[in-house]
């Protein structure tokens, strides 16, 4: 009987960069995760004659890197533009074609931040440290009073949706002068420290990623939830997707843990409930015990980060209360991407770079 060819083909073929960024100085934030551009303007990218193919070469950076910074002032880069170069950075990487800018669940709430010019956008999520104390109170009435747990901060974007956020680009328009720092972590990474006999378990497993919070503070507020959300499969109110514990990024064809911890996973599906503690106490020991992938961004005024959120978590650092007057204004548009799969073709990113790190 004949060999039967297997079939090692990716259901979606990693992408390759052609060169057209080259130009643009950069060093890398950490080995293992980010890059910062420290001249670069976006604006510039916009307007270039090539402007599909350096920002399909962007995405490639952003998914192979995690996250990139562009530490100079993106002062001109307006709202429109912000929103035309997250969606583009989707698109060109392959997103799927009915798919584009996420808008927030919430975006009816009468508490809903608007931008520094007064003014909302749907598909615009405002991060403002005043303001926001006010939003979710419901949330905020139910904090512990203990000594906070800064790791639950950790979270990828709009995982409680069925199709979540691929890339997400924040720029910050005003900083406090110390404190707010942003902390991104490698998924890529935390996959490879796990034991091959181990990783191979989580890939059999998924999460529920429930945020029932959203149906409670629409009912509370008496408006209806945003419809569709960046994608015809973002329409229901449920907010409780299940989705892969490991995942594949599209863009590389590199595994990354995905679902297996952060701010939205509720549950670890079809184990018994210690199991899934243990799971998900694990896979967060890992990360806070290895900070040597962790790329953190001082927001300097004006200052832009793009990351890619099927490989990257991340965490911001609630500590502005503590500098008197400080202001912390952000503006963050977000593709939404495919819904998520582990694709059994798919590597590791050592693996794929033949890295020892
Ligand atoms: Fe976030």
């Amino acid at each position: 009987m004949p060999f039967a060819l297997l079939d090692t083909k990716l259901i979606h073929e990693p992408l390759k960069y052609s060169g057209s960024l080259d130009h643009l100085e950069f060093i890398e934030v950490t080995p293992i995760i980010g890059r910062e551009y420290p001249t670069a303007k976006i604006k510039d990218i916009l307007g270039a004659s090539n402007i599909e193919q350096q920002i399909r070469d962007l995405a490639i950076i952003i998914s192979e890197r995690g996250v990139c910074f562009f530490r100079a002032s993106q002062d001109d880069l307006e709202v429109e533009d912000l929103k035309k170069f997250t969606d583009l950075v989707g698109k060109l990487s392959g997103r799927p074609k009915e798919n584009g800018l996420h808008v927030h669940p919430l975006y009816r709430d009468p508490a809903n931040v608007p931008m520094g010019n007064g003014k909302t956008d749907e598909n615009i999520y405002v991060i403002n440290s005043e303001a926001q104390k006010k939003m979710y109170r419901s949330m905020i009435k139910n904090r512990p009073v203990e000594p906070q747990d800064l790791a639950r901060e950790w979270h990828s974007d709009a995982t409680f949706e069925s199709c979540p956020s691929d890339f997400s680009c924040l720029l910050m328009q005003e900083t406090p002068p110390h404190g707010g720092d942003t902390l991104w972590y490698s998924g890529y990474e935390l996959y490879d420290r796990i034991s091959p006999s181990f990783r191979a378990y989580l890939e059999t497993l998924t999460a529920t990623c429930a945020q029932p919070v959203f149906r409670t503070a629409s009912a509370a507020g008496n408006y209806a939830i945003m419809s569709p959300r960046g994608s015809p499969l973002n329409a229901d109110d449920s907010f409780a997707p299940s989705h892969p514990v490991i995942r594949t990024n599209r863009v590389t064809g590199w595994k990354s843990v995905f679902a297996g911890l952060g701010l939205h996973v509720s549950r670890i599906n079809d184990v018994y409930t210690y199991e899934d503690q243990m799971i998900r106490e694990y896979l967060m020991r890992v990360l806070t015990r290895n900070h040597d992938c962790v790329a953190r961004m001082h927001w300097t005024k004006n200052s832009v980060a793009i990351w890619n959120n099927s490989c990257v978590f991340h965490a911001a650092t609630p500590d502005t209360h503590l500098v008197p007057g400080s202001l912390r204004l952000g503006i963050r548009a977000s593709s939404i991407g495919e819904v998520p799969y582990l694709d059994p073709n798919s590597t590791s990113r050592r693996e794929a770079l033949g890295s020892a790190t």
